[in-house]
């Protein structure tokens, strides 16, 4: 166990050496920032955003009675839809973050446990979905669901659509006045305009047009310039500045003169530029971080992605640990044994009666009384087995798989859907099930052994058998196994011989599928153990020492050696966890172990000192005795004397 202690801190070293090297090769801060985020489940956006994160906290707080409008993504992290929009929301929220104290984007993470009150309360069905808030809206206010669109530009257009009904109806008193003008008198242009404004630039455009509203709320804080849009429709505007074309900008100074700017190309970007360029050359200082505004979200990748390149990353960081591990057993390999044989190939017969019934109950019954499981994997069993013990002489496959179901459904299900650890080929098509299934039946015969319960020898064996010939789905298989039982299973004469009955066997096999198309490249198929993983195993003539074999597969299957590498602390039997307590633990339960560990020679070595102790008590006692013996003799005499 101390050994097994060593190689836990080999891996986790090389495990974060790994790490250190993975996380440098393609990923970018934001992207391992991102993904650190998810994990944690702190949700999809974080401090590198424009996005205001919202929760359960401060979710009231902030959204209600304040001068901008909100707008608020309610999400789910684990969503895929959610993963693909994200990146538009956090560009829509650096777009437009110059119109923060008009419009505030946020987000609200459901799948954040404490915020489902918050979700429930404003009745989230589906995931993203944007609700807008408007400004001074009051605590009752349920927010108005908001289509979302397919980009940045639709989701901007819904907003100023919004912002101008609101502005029209009266509310955002302390916004820019992004009401399009359309009075035919341009005296009443400078009308509650701050002294300290000095140019007034009228931006013209058609009515399905929005660039006029984006620059006005993308450069209002600039003090010394107000922008004003005007309607193709106000012709009596448009014709006295001149104009011809939409959109088109003219600058009117307080003396009511005006003149054209001229822009080079019709964006958002060019009508900013231009303007900022003016007003340079009339000096007026624009603020430098103005200047130097990127209005660009941090590039992060395709959230789909980054999970499948990460995923793929640990695999492969699991896939040299796990080959540097030599002969190990994991657990979840054997779960997905167990859980693919009741959960498939048992339920994919109509009918299951006869030899086949009887066979199904061995197999129940011995993965009850020799699989390595937890107390809430053995209820489910149980329940299943009794289950289908009432079903007297035939069961319908289906009806097994819904009593499993019922006793292991949910989240909480001990049969997770782990992926092989120890059985996972380099490609799909590799290993998996059957190797699973190798390594339950090994597993089986040595801690039947290791538990010295086994009624008869075969008991585990001619289970195995059933399962192999009336349930395992490869025909060939189960052919093979079948010849190789008929010729020899029945000389195994006690449980030890039948852990090495099953390990010729396999061997057999491996030595039939040498270099078969079905090998797996990275796992080539050997005579079983290697050289490297027991040196011992062979004599010097290269045939096998029997005994040392036994050992080796004792090591390997044997319970406490089961590697639980990826299940959950309360899937793990209670009499292993020990394991994952500090090394203290480790060595008090090996010191238990010592102080039971009594061989023959402990025992008559007790013997021979039970009987020495025992002889000198009896040698005491009749000393003791003849000279009470002596002395009462002397006494009786002594008063004899004096009467
Ligand atoms: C009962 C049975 C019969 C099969 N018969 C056939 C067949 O006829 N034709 C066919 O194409 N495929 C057959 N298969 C599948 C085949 O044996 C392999 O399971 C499959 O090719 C996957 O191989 P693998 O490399 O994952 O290692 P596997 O052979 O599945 O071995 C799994 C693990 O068991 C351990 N192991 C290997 N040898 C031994 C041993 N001798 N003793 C103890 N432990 C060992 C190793 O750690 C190995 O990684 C059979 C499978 C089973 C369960
Ligand atoms: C909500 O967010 C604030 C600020 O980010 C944080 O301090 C608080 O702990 C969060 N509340 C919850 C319940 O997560
Ligand atoms: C398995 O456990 C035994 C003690 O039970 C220990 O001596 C041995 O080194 C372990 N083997 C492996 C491979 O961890």
């Amino acid at each position: 166990m101390a050994k097994f202690g060593g190689i836990r801190f080999v891996i986790l070293t090389l495990l974060s050496v790994l790490n250190e090297r993975t996380s440098t090769l393609s990923l970018t801060p934001a992207d391992r920032r991102l993904y650190d985020d998810l994990k944690a489940g702190r949700g999809l956006y974080n401090n590198d955003d424009k996005v205001t994160v919202l929760n359960v906290t401060n979710f009231k707080q902030s959204v209600y009675g304040t001068r901008n409008a909100w707008i608020i993504e309610f999400y789910n992290s684990w969503c895929g839809f959610c993963h693909r929009f994200a990146p538009i929301w956090k560009s829509l929220a650096a777009d437009i973050y110059d119109w923060k104290d008009v419009i505030t984007v946020a987000a609200v993470d459901c799948a954040n446990d404490d915020n489902n009150p918050l979700c429930r309360e404003y009745e989230i069905m589906h995931y993203p979905m944007l609700k807008f808030f408007p400004a001074n809206s009051k605590p009752d206010h349920m927010g108005v669901t908001v289509n979302k669109g397919k980009n940045v530009e639709e989701i901007r257009t819904t907003v100023i659509e919004l912002l101008r009904k609101e502005h029209m109806e009266g509310r955002g008193a302390s916004w820019p006045n992004i009401t399009p003008y359309r009075n035919s008198d341009i005296k009443n242009l400078w009308k509650h305009v701050p002294r300290s404004v000095k140019f007034l630039i009228l931006i013209f455009e058609d009515t399905d047009s929005f660039i006029g509203t984006e620059v006005m709320l993308d450069l209002h804080k600039l003090d010394r310039v107000q922008l004003r849009c005007v309607p193709s429709q106000n012709e009596a505007v448009f014709k006295l500045m001149g104009v011809s074309t939409f959109p088109s900008m003219v600058v009117v100074e307080t003396d009511m003169t005006t003149f054209p700017l001229t822009v080079t190309d019709k964006t958002r970007e060019s009508f900013r530029k231009t303007i900022k360029t003016f007003l340079s050359s009339r000096h007026i200082s624009i603020p430098k971080d103005e200047l130097l505004k990127s209005h660009e979200a941090p590039q992060t990748m395709e959230i789909a992605d980054l999970l499948s390149l990460m995923a793929a990353e640990e695999e492969s960081k699991k896939k040299i640990d796990i080959k540097q591990m030599g002969d190990v057993v994991f657990y979840v390999d054997l779960e997905r044994a167990v859980s693919y044989s009741l959960k498939h190939e048992v339920p994919s017969h109509k009918l299951i009666s006869g030899e086949a019934f009887t066979a199904l109950k061995d197999y129940l019954n011995i993965l009850l009384k020799y699989f390595p499981m937890s107390s809430r994997t053995m209820k489910v069993l149980d329940n299943l087995k009794s289950s289908i013990l009432k079903h007297t002489k035939e069961i319908r496959g289906e009806k097994v798989l819904e009593y499993l179901n019922k006793f292991d459904d949910g989240e909480d299900s001990v049969f997770t859907s782990h992926d092989w650890i120890g059985c996972k080929g380099s490609k799909p098509q590799y290993r998996g099930y059957p190797c699973s299934l190798w390594t339950l039946f090994h597993t089986l015969t040595v801690n039947a052994v290791i538990q010295n319960q086994q009624l008869d020898s075969l008991e585990v064996l001619s289970a195995m058998l059933g399962y192999i010939t009336y349930f395992f789905g490869c025909e060939d298989c189960s052919k093979h196994f079948q010849e190789m039982a008929s010729r020899s299973m029945h000389e195994v004469s006690s449980p030890r011989e039948s852990v090495l009955w099953l390990w010729r066997a396999h061997n057999e096999a491996n030595k039939r599928l040498s270099g078969d198309s079905t090998e797996d490249p990275e796992h080539v198929k050997i005579q079983f153990p290697s050289h490297n993983t027991c040196l011992l195993c062979r004599n010097k003539d290269d045939s096998w020492d029997v005994d040392e074999v036994i050992n080796h597969l004792n090591q390997m299957y044997g319970k406490q050696n089961i590697s639980y590498l990826g299940i959950k602390k309360e899937n793990i039997p209670s009499d292993v966890e020990s394991v994952f307590a500090e090394n203290l633990l480790l060595n008090e339960v090996e010191k238990k172990q010592i102080g039971w560990n009594f061989n023959i020679f402990d025992i008559s070595l007790c013997v021979v000192l039970y009987a020495f102790s025992a002889t000198i008590l009896i040698l005491i006692c009749i000393k003791f005795v003849m000279r009470r013996g002596y002395r009462k003799k002397l006494y009786i005499h002594d008063i004899l004397g004096k009467v």
